[in-house]
Order: C-alpha cells, then sequence, then structure tokens
C-alpha cells in the first residue's frame, strides 16, 4: 500500500503474536465479529484466572440496550486480582513487576511478583481489618509510587471500588468525586512529588473532606516525611495499618460483572462521569490489548509514562500488564525534568523495549532538538505507542525517524476511558503503518461512520466515530446514573455506541480520528468539558455569559479559549484573567487553564436563545469563513464583533 511503512524486521523477528500479518488480522478479526462468544470465551479462558469459568459470552448488546444493560461473562466468578499477582507466583516469582523512578534522575525502587503479592495481600488485610468491604467505594487520590498500585490492587482484591483521582485535581474536584460516589475512606499520600516540586495531597485531601464530608478514615503513604496536619480520629499512617498483617490473603471472589473501579471523565456538561468498570471484561480486555497491540513478550520492559490517574494508567501500567506477568514501569516525573532528555536517559538505564506516550509530550521533547535524544542509547527499543489525541504528521516523523532510528514501529492507539483499553490501533508486528492514522480496529470492535443525519456511511468517508457492537472492555454504566449513560452514548445513533469522535475512514480502509465534535476539549491529552469552564466564569460577578472552546495549540493540541460577556465595566483586565484562572483552577484543578480570553458584546444566539457554538468554535479555530450558515442567529451581527473581538493571551 503506498504511503504504508511496513514493519521493521526488529519488530517482527521472534514474534508470537495472534497476529503476526495482514491475513491473520483478516481472518482473526472477521470471526471475533462474527462469532464474538466463541472469540472472547476463548481469549478469557486463555489469558485470566477464573475461580469458575464463564460459559457465557455477551448477554444483551445494544440492539436492547434500552430495556437491559449487557454482560459480559456473566455466570463466571474471579476476581482480577489474582490475574495481576496470584497467577504469577508460580512462573515468575522473581521477576521485576513494578519498576518505579522517583522524581530525580537514579532512584529507583524494583518490586518482584513475590513482593507485590506480599505488600497488595498485607494491604487488602489491612482495608478489611478497618471495616472495608466488597462493594465499598474508595477513593485513591496519590502521586506516582508504587502504592498508588497497591492500594487498587489492594482495593479491587476485597471487592471494594476504588476510584482514583488524578493528583493535579482541586479539593473540590476530589470533593465532588467523593459525594458522587459515596466514599467513606480515602487513601492519599503526605505529599507528592513533581519536578522538583511538592504536591500537597494531605492538605488538598484535608480541605476536600471539610467541603465534602462523609469520610471517617484517611490512610495517608509517607512518601516525603514533611510534616503534615493530623487528625487523630480519622488519619492513619499506611506503614502502621500495615505493621502486623499478614503477606497472605484470599481474594474475595466475585461475579465477573461486579465493579472493579469508577474513573470520572469529562463530558459535554459540567457534572464528571464516573465511568464503570467491571472485573470480568476489563481485565479481559486490557490484558488482551496489551498484549496483542505491543507484541508483549516474555523479557519486555513496558513503559508507559502515564499517570495512573487517568484511564491509560490503569489499563496500561497497572491491570493490562500486570495480568500479562509484565515488568511495568511507573514515573513520578515529567518529560522535561532534570531536562528534555529524561526519557531517552532511562530508555538507556533500564532498556525499555516498548515505550508508551502523548503526542503533547512528544511535540514539548522535538521542540527542544534531537540532541537530547541522539546522546542516549535507544537500541532496546521496538514499539513506540501513542495515545491520547491525534498525532500530528511532524511530530509523528519526529517520533518515528529520531527516537525509533526507522527501526521501531508506532502504534497510534485510539481508544477511551469508555472503552476501556484500545480499540483501534496497528498491531506491533502485523500492521503497516502511516503516521496520523489509527489504522485498523483490534477484534472485536466493528467501527462504523455516520452522517449527521444519522445514515451509515459506506466505503471512503468521514463522519461520526460508533462501535456497532460490545466488547468486554466497555463501561457498564454511569455510575448512579444510567439513564445518562444510555442518554450520552446510545441516543445520537439509535442503538450505537457513540464515541463523541469525529473520523475519517480512507481508500484502505484505515481510520484517521480527527477529533472531538462534542463539546469536550482535549488539553495535552487531558480531557474537559467546556460547560465545566462555562459554569465556573460566570460565577464571577464581573461576567453575565461565557462561551468557551478549542483552538489548536503547538504543544497542547488544544488550548482554551474563553469567550465573555462582561456584567460590570473592568478597569484591570488582566487580573480579571488572573483571577478567572485561578478558579478554575480551584475548583477544577492545575491542568484546567485558560490560555486566552477574548471580551465580546454578545454570545451568538438563535432566536431561541441557544447559543450556536460553531460560531466560536470556527473563531477560534482560525476559520470564521468556514462557520456555515448564520441566517437563524438572533443578531447576525454579533458575528462582526466576535472576530473583530479584543484578546489576550495569559
Ligand atoms: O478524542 C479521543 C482522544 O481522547 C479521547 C478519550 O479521552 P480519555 O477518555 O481521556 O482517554 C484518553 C486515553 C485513552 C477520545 O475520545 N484520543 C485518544 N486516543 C487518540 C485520540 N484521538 C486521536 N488519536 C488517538 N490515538
Amino acid at each position: 500500500m503506498s504511503g504504508h511503512i511496513p514493519v521493521p524486521e526488529r519488530v517482527k523477528f521472534d514474534s508470537e503474536n495472534l497476529i503476526q500479518s495482514m491475513d491473520d488480522w483478516q481472518r482473526i478479526h472477521a470471526h471475533s465479529i462474527a462469532e464474538p462468544d466463541d472469540f472472547w470465551l476463548n481469549i478469557t479462558r486463555k489469558s485470566i484466572v477464573w475461580d469458575i469459568e464463564p460459559s457465557i459470552g455477551l448477554e444483551g448488546g445494544f440492539d436492547t440496550i434500552e430495556q437491559e444493560s449487557f454482560k459480559w461473562f456473566s455466570d463466571g466468578r474471579l476476581n482480577a486480582t489474582v490475574s495481576c499477582v496470584d497467577q504469577h507466583l508460580k512462573n515468575r516469582p522473581d521477576k521485576v513487576a513494578i519498576l518505579w523512578e522517583g522524581d530525580e534522575p537514579g532512584v529507583v525502587r524494583r518490586i518482584t511478583y513475590r513482593q507485590l503479592h506480599a505488600q497488595v495481600c498485607r494491604f487488602s488485610n489491612a482495608l478489611q481489618s478497618r471495616g472495608v468491604t466488597s462493594g465499598d467505594r474508595v477513593i485513591i487520590y496519590m502521586g506516582m509510587v508504587p502504592e498508588a498500585a497497591i492500594a487498587m490492587l489492594a482495593c479491587a482484591r476485597i471487592g471494594a471500588i476504588h476510584s482514583v483521582v488524578f493528583g493535579g485535581f482541586s479539593a473540590e474536584s476530589v470533593a465532588d468525586r467523593i459525594i458522587d460516589s459515596g466514599s467513606k475512606v480515602v487513601i492519599t499520600m503526605d505529599e507528592g512529588k513533581r519536578a522538583g516540586r511538592t504536591i500537597p495531597l494531605k492538605k488538598t485531601t484535608d480541605e476536600a473532606i471539610a467541603i465534602a464530608g462523609g469520610i471517617d478514615t484517611v490512610i495517608v503513604y509517607q512518601h516525603t516525611a514533611n510534616p503534615v496536619e493530623w487528625n487523630d480520629e480519622r488519619d492513619l499512617w499506611w506503614h502502621e495499618i500495615i505493621e502486623n498483617e499478614s503477606g497472605e490473603h484470599e481474594a474475595v471472589i466475585v461475579e465477573a460483572e461486579h465493579p472493579l473501579f469508577i474513573l470520572y471523565t469529562s463530558g459535554s456538561t459540567g457534572k464528571p462521569k464516573g465511568q464503570v468498570h467491571s472485573h470480568g471484561g476489563y481485565i479481559t480486555y486490557t490484558a488482551f490489548t496489551h498484549r496483542t497491540v505491543f507484541d508483549l513478550r516474555e523479557d519486555d520492559v513496558f513503559a508507559c509514562v502515564a499517570d495512573v490517574g487517568w484511564i491509560t494508567g490503569h489499563s496500561y501500567i497497572v491491570y493490562g500488564p500486570l495480568a500479562n506477568g509484565a515488568t511495568t514501569f511507573m514515573f513520578e516525573s515529567t518529560p522535561l525534568y532534570p531536562d528534555a532528555g529524561r526519557y531517552w536517559d532511562m530508555v538507556e538505564r533500564h532498556g525499555f523495549t516498548i515505550f508508551y506516550t502523548a503526542p503533547t509530550a512528544i511535540r514539548a521533547l522535538a521542540a527542544k532538538g534531537d540532541d537530547y535524544v541522539h546522546k542516549y542509547d535507544r537500541s532496546s527499543l521496538r514499539v513506540l505507542g501513542t495515545v491520547g489525541e491525534p498525532i500530528n504528521p511532524e511530530a509523528w516523523e519526529w517520533y518515528h525517524r529520531v527516537v525509533g532510528e526507522e527501526k521501531c514501529t508506532i502504534v497510534d492507539t485510539w481508544w477511551q476511558t469508555e472503552t476501556g483499553g484500545i480499540c483501534i490501533s496497528p498491531i506491533a508486528p502485523a500492521t503497516p503503518v502511516i503516521g496520523g492514522s489509527a489504522t485498523l480496529p483490534l477484534p472485536g470492535i466493528q467501527p462504523e461512520l455516520y452522517n449527521a443525519e444519522g445514515e451509515l456511511l459506506k466505503g471512503k468517508a468521514e463522519g461520526l466515530l460508533c462501535l456497532s457492537q460490545s466488547w468486554p472492555g466497555q463501561t457498564r454504566t454511569i455510575y448512579g446514573d444510567h439513564d445518562r449513560y444510555l442518554q450520552t452514548y446510545f441516543s445520537t445513533i439509535k442503538n450505537r455506541y457513540f464515541t463523541g469522535d469525529g473520523c475519517r475512514r480512507d481508500e484502505h480502509g484505515y481510520y484517521w480520528i480527527t477529533g472531538r465534535v462534542d463539546d469536550v476539549i482535549n488539553v495535552s491529552g487531558h480531557r474537559m468539558g467546556t460547560a465545566e469552564f462555562e459554569a465556573i466564569l460566570v460565577e464571577s460577578e464581573m461576567i453575565a455569559e461565557a462561551g468557551v472552546v478549542g483552538f489548536p495549540h503547538d504543544i497542547k493540541g488544544q488550548g482554551v479559549r474563553a469567550f465573555l460577556v462582561l456584567a460590570k465595566e473592568v478597569s484591570d483586565e488582566e487580573s480579571l484573567y488572573l483571577s478567572l484562572n485561578q478558579l478554575c483552577r480551584n475548583r477544577i484543578g492545575a491542568h484546567a487553564k485558560i490560555d486566552r480570553f477574548c471580551i465580546i458584546p454578545a454570545l451568538p444566539k438563535t432566536r431561541s436563545g441557544k447559543v450556536m457554538r460553531r460560531i466560536l468554535r470556527k473563531v477560534a479555530e482560525g476559520e470564521p469563513e468556514k462557520m456555515g450558515d448564520i441566517s437563524t442567529l438572533a443578531d447576525p451581527d454579533v458575528v462582526e464583533a466576535i472576530i473583530d473581538s479584543n484578546c489576550h493571551y495569559v
């Protein structure tokens, strides 16, 4: 196929992957779609440890989604952590399970499977001793230390449902999640570390609890050992509660559909959605996709440099790699600390064979020049992955040519919090890649494109990306709001899962994700709802109305632009913007920053009062000529004023 880059020898050599060629892909993909039960039952029986093996694949499906939710492996019983830790005690007890590097280069911990098992068991016993039990929700608000993974696994092991909150989130965001999940326990740490700074996680936890209430136990892992405020009635040190606990613990066996965790995502409306994943389906899907896409081998050192606070960290630092008995890397720092060579220095020191990161990091590093890469030996690398946002051709080329020296393959993996694992992606040893395309669906995944009128598009086309049948890794509901789940994912196109993404299919059947088509912006791979920003901005007495949209940003992928209608005359614009950004930081977190503020006389509204966001979006994207029909606006003159508006970068 012209333009496609064949798989390099280094990648194909000695592969034992289920799919090693495009012929394999054709055959296996076709079978998985025609007979999903057969396909997935086989996969799960081979790779996952079940207490009672399932005999049922999928029960229900998208066609009956309005009457009843679908289930996977519903008559099976297991605990996902048995696959992640116990099963490896036999074959690879002394293999490194978690390889951790701290904020400072060279500060390293290695935890073998035997040690991981003992630590997870000890903490599971400690949780149970404190009365935490199956079905309880537990908030985990930690930085990138191995104990974050241990806490996740220990919760799962006793049947409790963890909800990890990214360490950059503010007290108010943590509080929202405590309230929505109805958690009584928070696991946190004294402080996180990042690029030489400390992150006051315990302090923020205290503030969140003061807002939310309802928490009776806070378990604190000691990391920096700096002093923290202490509440004797509520707070417990991690090291103290595990002291007398046994390193053996029998996992609580649950039904396949028992919730494993809740992870909150932003959507088009203000309130974050608690996505619920389940034991049987999620562990099957993450283990399968991790092994297949990256072509995992026994001696691989797998480095996914995401944060466990996001789905990428859940699926491809913790659950997928551990279920596969891999050595998985956890990284506390940032790609630019102490300088732009950090990743490649670690490739050389730790011998990473597979490296998985986000386009925003690739762009930031490419901007610092090639010398930082060339300085280090990267010959151990075989597969390079990217995730989180569309990758632009320049960044892809740089990753391929400079980092991988054209000897590695690049897997551009498309997926979402809701999909649990990778859905559209090259399979390392099999798929000829082309920069910018996520290429082809994995087994079990059937993408479809629809136009705005809801018509199915065939062949070469561009439209709304839907998936037409269920796969095991899918979220089952939004915690506490199943109607919202149905409304968000299954109503745009009837009986189809709508992803919220736009997508193009080329003449070879390859998929090219074009970005979100709803009101979600993706800043450096962080997904945020425009409505979240808007609700915060109008809390200011200075702001009458606000419209927030994304705009193309060289490093971050998208930046955030706010159009403001003032309620009062402003004397000092600069300090207004600073205070608005402070408000966003307090409400959402450190990653929520508006880059550009524009004062406009009015929002573009239809005669019925609906904001035509398309107009703001096109102006922000620098393509006002493409805003289309504006004849339904109540006041078409407002468009000129928006185009000419006075904007400030901050
Ligand atoms: O818009 C797509 C984009 O990230 C969204 C999902 O965000 P989140 O749930 O936070 O999960 C991110 C990590 C899986 C998608 O709807 N996205 C993710 N991967 C890609 C992507 N866009 C283009 N190409 C990708 N490879």
